[in-house]
């Protein structure tokens, strides 16, 4: 029995598209380029001896960012020669080289000793060099996130595939079965929308469509309530960190990083002093920025220099004159961490009594935060976690010495349960009541 033609043109044309689709998707992942693994890692190495103080990949620091510099050089100008000693290179007065001079002198690049092959592994580095994703490299944590929502995309794309071959393939058994009838003189099957077959099909199929709908009400529900989770949540794991555009892009790391590292190592409680004393870290007025800025008008980069005289227009300082004009504009610092109102916070417990570093809760601020952000989720789950946990330092801690006092002088909780405390040789800030709500909340 010869098939109609309709059906195989049908039927065989959606099969294709979802074939051609797949191969398509398989391709496209066996392709994917595999950079030579043992030649990057020389040329990270390198380029981290060597560069980074001055070079990122892709975006402008001290230096321009280097990718791309390559291929720009080609034919134009000799880029080991410039990587080697670019002020003996200008001499030859390249046209590439004056140019970039022109752009960043008096800052210089300085010379460096490394042969053609190891300036090409350095350039292979930057070329195939491949942004962190979204914030979890930045955090150095895995991204459970990011992979998660990775596999997710594939079974989606899965089964969006099985959709297509399932509908053509009902497309089939329907034009056989009309045709069959209508050889067995019956006539046509009569013709039925999509939605009134599935309709039919999911009424004989009761009990996998009941199961199916419980699945997807279950999902969304738990969908949701990890949504809630993290609604108003903007620092941890699994949220990009709060990190807001500021009036003046003041640099942490350049400011508060170390010194090996080309940066200023400026103690923290230089710009934020009653971090010791109070309950807010507080943030520094402008005239604090004056006691170097009045000297230092020159940032590392145009930008950096822009961002300087924002300063000076703030403050109202004539950089030229050298003097107060007198005009003022107060700087609208944008607030980073933000409590609510029911939960009291106090620097100073932490800081001074606690005896915490500032990376504890702020992360690593002075390695890696060009601008400002909430490293920590700041949730009650948060405080209470670390309150579990953490120890207390007893030694030399006067603070101690009369909570200690008051525990062994204490009726109600006695000399037993002081031992209990003591027994695992550690006190804790929860056994200190760092668990009571009060102590938290007004
Ligand atoms: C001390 C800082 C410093 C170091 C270290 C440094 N550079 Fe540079 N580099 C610069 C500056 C600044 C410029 C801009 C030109 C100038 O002012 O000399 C530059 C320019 C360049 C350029 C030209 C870019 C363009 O867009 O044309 C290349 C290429 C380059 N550097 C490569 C390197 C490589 C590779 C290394 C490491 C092996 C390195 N640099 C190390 C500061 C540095
Ligand atoms: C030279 C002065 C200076 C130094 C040093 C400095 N900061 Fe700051 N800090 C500021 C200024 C100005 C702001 C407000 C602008 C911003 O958020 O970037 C700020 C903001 C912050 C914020 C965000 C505040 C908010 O709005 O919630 C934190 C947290 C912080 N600093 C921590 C630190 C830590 C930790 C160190 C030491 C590693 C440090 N700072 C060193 C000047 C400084
Ligand atoms: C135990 C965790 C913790 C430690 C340690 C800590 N902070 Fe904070 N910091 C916070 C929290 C929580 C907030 C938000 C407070 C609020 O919104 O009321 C905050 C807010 C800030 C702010 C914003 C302004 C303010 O005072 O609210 C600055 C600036 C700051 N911290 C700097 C520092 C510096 C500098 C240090 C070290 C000397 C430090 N912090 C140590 C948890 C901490
Ligand atoms: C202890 C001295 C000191 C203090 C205090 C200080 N700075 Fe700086 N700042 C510097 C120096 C030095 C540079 C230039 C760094 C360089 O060229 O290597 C600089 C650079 C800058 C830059 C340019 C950054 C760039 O990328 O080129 C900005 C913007 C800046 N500071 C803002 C501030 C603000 C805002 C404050 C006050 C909250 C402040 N600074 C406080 C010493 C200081
Ligand atoms: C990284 C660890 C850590 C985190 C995070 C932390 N704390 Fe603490 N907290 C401490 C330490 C250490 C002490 C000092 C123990 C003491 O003095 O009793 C302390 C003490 C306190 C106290 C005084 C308790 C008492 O017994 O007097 C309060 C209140 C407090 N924290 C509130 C908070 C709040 C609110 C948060 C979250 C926004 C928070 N803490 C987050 C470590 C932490
Ligand atoms: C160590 C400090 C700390 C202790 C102890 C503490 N809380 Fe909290 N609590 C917080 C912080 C901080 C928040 C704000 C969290 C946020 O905004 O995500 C909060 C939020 C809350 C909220 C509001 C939830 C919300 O989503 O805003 C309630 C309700 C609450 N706490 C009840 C309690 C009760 C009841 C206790 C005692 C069993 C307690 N807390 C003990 C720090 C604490």
């Amino acid at each position: 029995m010869p098939l109609p033609a309709c059906i195989s043109r049908r039927s065989t044309g959606s099969i294709r598209t979802a074939f051609a689709l797949f191969l398509s998707l398989s391709l496209s992942a066996a392709f994917a380029q595999a950079p030579d693994a043992a030649l990057y890692g020389q040329g990270e190495k390198l380029f981290k001896g060597n560069c980074a103080s001055c070079h990122k990949v892709d975006v402008k620091m001290t230096g321009p960012a280097l990718k791309g510099a390559k291929a720009k050089w080609e034919g134009k100008g000799d880029i080991y020669a410039w990587v080697q000693n670019s002020q003996a290179y200008l001499k030859t007065g390249n046209e590439m080289a004056v140019k970039i001079w022109d752009q960043y002198k008096p800052t210089v690049m300085t010379p460096v000793a490394l042969s053609k092959e190891e300036i090409d592994a350095v350039f292979y580095y930057v070329e195939n060099w491949a942004p962190p994703v979204a914030k979890t490299e930045v955090k150095g944590h895995v991204g459970p996130v990011d992979e998660g929502s990775n596999s997710w995309l594939w079974l989606v794309i899965l089964a969006l595939l099985f959709l297509v071959v399932g509908l053509s393939l009902g497309g089939v058994k329907r034009s056989l079965a009309s045709a069959v009838s209508e050889a067995e003189g019956k006539g046509p099957l009569p013709e039925t929308t999509r939605m009134q077959r599935f309709r039919a099909w999911a009424w004989e199929h009761k009990v996998f469509m009941s199961f199916v709908g419980l699945f997807i009400t279950v999902w969304v529900i738990l969908a949701l309530w990890d949504a809630a989770w993290v609604v108003g949540v903007y620092g941890g794991d699994e949220v990009p960190h709060y990190k807001p555009e500021q009036p003046i892009l003041f640099n942490h790391t350049l400011h508060a990083g170390k010194a090996d590292q080309g940066n200023l190592n400026i103690n923290c409680q230089y710009c934020h002093s009653s971090a010791e004393k109070s309950k807010h870290a507080g943030i520094p007025s402008l005239n604090v920025c004056m006691n170097c800025h009045k000297a230092v008008s020159a940032g590392r980069t145009p930008e950096g220099t822009a961002e300087i005289a924002k300063i000076y227009a703030h403050i109202g300082w004539d950089p030229d004159k050298g003097q107060y004009t007198g005009k003022e504009e107060p700087v609208r610092w944008v607030k980073v961490h933000n409590l609510p109102d029911h939960a009291f916070f106090n620097h100073s417990t932490h800081v001074a009594v606690g005896k915490l570093e500032c990376q504890e809760c702020h992360g690593p601020i002075d390695q890696q935060m060009d601008v400002a952000e909430q490293w920590s989720p700041l949730t009650m789950g948060w405080c209470i976690n670390c309150h579990n946990v953490k120890e207390v330092k007893m030694d030399g801690n006067g603070y101690y010495d009369e909570v200690m006092a008051r525990l062994e002088g204490d009726t109600v909780l006695g000399h037993r349960e002081l031992k209990q405390y003591l027994e695992d040789g550690k006190i804790t800030v929860k056994e200190l009541g760092g668990w009571e709500c009060a102590k938290c909340h007004y």
